[in-house]
């Protein structure tokens, strides 16, 4: 299991649903915990090991990692926040990002069962970032114009395709 990173096509194309929810996707999912304790992350999506499937696993430090396969975000607040992101496939980049404070969402876990939780803060933060991944959008994409400016020469260089 290894790590894609910006300009890898994969972390751009939109992954489809999972339908088999057998060992094979539950080992994947805790190599996935794994690797991303391993980087020091709190979350870490399919595309990122490049796998074009709908999932990834999130972790809040101090608590239980979570699984979320066919993840679908079910309702977001009005009311928004910025928090300063990063992320393990873009090294050496962070900003202030605006969000949706708090979401419901709605998923899978690696057995195949149903569940809602409703998040904010921290928690509510990483599912989005981590949601995007699944669209083959990366969190650099939220940028405004100036943090755009700042890391132009990196992204352009990761992605020269990219206007
Ligand atoms: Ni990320």
């Amino acid at each position: 299991m290894k790590l894609t990173l910006i300009g890898d096509p994969v972390l751009r194309e939109k992954a489809g649903p999972v339908e088999q929810f057998d060992d094979s996707l539950r080992q994947t999912l805790d190599g996935m915990v794994k690797l991303m304790r391993k980087k020091s992350g709190v979350g870490l999506a399919a595309p990122q090991i490049g796998i074009k499937k709908r999932f990834f696993v999130v972790q809040v430090p101090g608590e239980e990692p979570l699984f979320f396969v066919n993840p679908e975000i079910i309702g977001t607040s009005m009311e928004m926040s910025g928090f300063e992101e990063g992320c393990l496939s873009v090294p050496g980049v962070w900003g202030v990002i605006s969000r949706p404070s708090s979401i419901q969402i709605q998923a899978q876990n690696g057995d195949g069962k149903f569940f809602r939780l409703s998040a904010d803060g921290y928690l509510a933060r990483i599912i989005q970032h981590e949601y995007d991944h699944l669209n083959g959008i990366l969190f650099v994409d939220h940028f405004d114009e100036k943090q755009s400016a700042k890391y132009q020469k990196k992204l352009n260089k990761a992605e020269p395709a990219k206007k």
